[in-house]
């Protein structure tokens, strides 16, 4: 089980006074690989002009852009709310990007009613993400909803 309060702890220092999102979120990116097992994939989606774009990311190569309802990202960016799929071949319009996932867990980035970004994180084992991982990694991205606005 993933010890998310000391998680957290280690972004604000990785990202505290630093004003750059993209060196900020491939910190985060490779602070999730690093610390949380069983991944084969953690990063983020930027939303741009409408859709989402792959950002700063650890594991294999993704797909680029994914349109906003679609799949499980554009799922959690079109609601705006948690995607925690325990099976992601029963998800509909899952997008395969690395055929090793069996699920997958997705937390919107917001500022004020507006989705920015998402982050995605996928695992090789079916189940991976508990409830505990999900308030963890929402607690995550609320340190980086605090520090967006200050990031160029
Ligand atoms: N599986 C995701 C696509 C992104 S990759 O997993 C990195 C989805 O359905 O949105």
């Amino acid at each position: 089980m993933t010890d998310y309060k000391t998680l957290q702890e280690q972004l604000k220092s990785l990202i505290e006074g630093v004003p750059y999102r993209i060196a900020n979120l491939a910190n985060a990116s490779a602070l999730l690989w690093q610390e949380l097992e069983g991944l084969n994939w953690a990063g983020f989606y930027l939303m741009r002009e409408g859709a989402l774009v792959l950002g700063p990311f650890q594991g294999k190569p993704a797909c680029i852009r994914i349109a906003l309802g679609k799949g499980v990202c554009g799922t959690a960016a079109a609601s705006g709310q948690t995607q925690r799929v325990e099976n992601v071949h029963e998800f509909p319009g899952h997008i395969a990007c690395d055929c090793a996932s069996n699920s997958e867990i997705v937390v919107p980035i917001r500022q004020g009613e507006k989705v920015v970004a998402v982050l995605d994180l996928d695992s090789p084992r079916f189940a991976r993400f508990t409830r505990e991982d999900e308030a963890g990694l929402e607690g995550f991205v609320r340190i980086l909803e605090e520090e967006w606005g200050k990031m160029e």
